[in-house]
């Protein structure tokens, strides 16, 4: 028998086996983008785990069958009729991409282990900044998601007004920060991971459209400086996760700047809205913020994980992980060397996943990004006007984005309805949307991510949903 590494890195194997899987992928993109079959066989995790549990497996000498059993064994984004959460479906040529960055393997801490990857991240960051309306000084770097992206920008805006990196945190010294109630709950955690605690954030109430009372940060502000402690910034978000609502990023700017504070915004979903001269509204104020962060997997049909994490003076980025580590960077801890990623992220080996955002740019120019927001937040214009022209359904409040809330009306329980309707769609598997939980009450949530949903899909959606609800409510035979 040949040699194990020698057959494992044979590159006639790999030829003949990429070459069927491309054929598998092609024909599973062809098959869920027109919308054959289920868009989720939902199984139980207990039933999912059985399954993938070594030994119980037939051994596999070809990975196509595993392949395949993972593919039949998950949801299909590209199915119009998912509408779920907030992951895109990713386009074809960026499966291609990151082919390369897997075999590559770049780590990019260093430049050489990074010279691609390294320059492209410093070339598509300043693009991006200059996309939101920032100036010359902008730039970014990238990060294995918004969580850590988020944690990145409020570590920067920590370490332009102190010096805890260092000295640690000093007797008596508090910090908070301000960000709105339905923020993502990856804010609060990373103040918890900052030490700042319960207190340290401090939550602003929303208005009817979810977004931030803008109009309370002066008294917030005010009763957080007579509690001892100081604001470390104030967190926009363009937009929140549950609703999809813009905050007034301009007058939380302009509150900043009364008070020369740090000013983030977590644009991780709807700050590509900058793309477009439809929408870009939306995001007005943001190119006064100190940092944004933007998941390109998100709204940029990118593969996860690829984020953004871009600051207006990009000499920013370079004090939050000031750390000398001599094997690595022989220079200064302090020197800003944009060709050594790792100076400036948590991360040291990090995937080349800008690559990806790269190739789509270079690939179909910025145009797409563009036709991609405006498709999916029309798509949503067009399903509220179609639950809103629906007696049986009530919208939650008016979408800004392609996030929507909604839910089907009834004399009995709404919210336990609402629980089994989506329940029912979830194990039935047609189609995926979600739910969520407003001021108390259950809404069905529908995120439009795919650029293949049409009018049909949506209306097709209300009309299951009346079925199951008629089903629930009928009375025992
Ligand atoms: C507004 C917002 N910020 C941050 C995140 C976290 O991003 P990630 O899942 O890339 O860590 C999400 C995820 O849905 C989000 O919606």
């Amino acid at each position: 028998m040949e040699n194990i590494m020698d057959q494992a890195y044979s590159a006639d194997d790999f030829r003949r086996q990429g070459h069927a899987l491309i054929d598998m992928l092609a024909d599973y993109l062809e098959k869920t983008t027109s919308g054959a079959g289920k868009t989720i066989d939902w199984k139980p995790p207990g039933d999912q785990l059985a399954y993938w549990q070594l030994g119980s497996l037939q051994p596999l000498t070809q990975p196509l069958a595993l392949f395949q059993e993972a593919i039949e064994r998950s949801i299909h984004l590209h199915s119009p009729r998912y509408m779920g959460h907030q992951t895109t479906p990713p386009l074809p040529v960026t499966v291609l991409s990151s082919a390369v960055s897997a075999l590559l393997n770049q780590g990019q801490a260093v430049y050489e282990m990074g010279m691609v990857g390294n320059s492209l991240e410093k070339i598509m960051s300043e693009y991006l900044a200059q996309t939101l309306g920032f100036g010359k000084e902008a730039s970014g770097i990238m990060t294995s998601g918004g969580s850590l992206g988020n944690l990145t920008a409020l570590l920067a805006a920590r370490a332009a007004v102190s010096n805890v990196w260092n000295e640690g945190h000093q007797e008596g010294q508090r910090w908070a920060v301000l960000v709105s109630e339905e923020a993502h709950y990856c804010i609060d955690r990373a103040t918890r991971i900052m030490g700042l605690g319960t207190e340290g954030i401090i939550k602003v109430p929303v208005n009817e459209r979810y977004q931030m009372r803008t109009d309370l940060l002066e008294p917030y502000y005010q009763q957080v400086r007579a509690e001892g402690k100081q604001v470390l910034c104030v967190v926009g978000c363009a937009c929140t996760t549950s609703t999809g609502s813009y905050d007034d990023l301009e007058a939380i700017a302009a509150f900043c700047q009364k008070y020369n504070l740090w000013f983030h915004v977590d644009g991780a979903h709807g700050a590509p809205a900058a793309f477009s001269p439809q929408y870009k509204h939306l995001v007005k104020g943001i190119e006064q913020a100190d940092s944004v962060v933007v998941d390109y997997h998100k709204m940029m049909m990118t593969p996860s994980l690829s984020t953004a994490v871009i600051f207006k003076r990009g000499s920013n980025s370079y004090k939050t992980f000031a750390q000398r580590a001599q094997y690595l960077w022989a220079e200064q801890p302090g020197e800003e060397e944009w060709y050594n990623g790792g100076k400036r992220t948590l991360e040291c080996t990090k995937n080349m996943s800008i690559l990806n955002v790269y190739t789509i740019l270079c690939t179909y120019g910025e145009e797409i990004f563009k036709e991609n927001i405006e498709r999916l937040y029309g798509l949503a214009t067009t399903f509220s006007a179609q639950v809103r022209a629906n007696p049986a359904f009530e919208l939650a409040y008016e979408p800004e984005c392609n996030i929507v809330c909604f839910r089907y009306r009834t004399d009995g329980d709404p919210n336990r309805l609402n629980q089994q309707i989506r329940q029912l769609l979830l194990e039935e598997g047609d189609f995926f949307i979600v739910q969520t939980t407003l001021k108390g009450q259950t809404y069905l949530r529908v995120s439009l991510m795919n650029p293949l949903t049409t009018e049909r899909e949506l209306q097709e959606l209300l009309e299951t949903i009346e079925q199951k609800a008629a089903f629930l409510q009928a009375p025992p035979a």
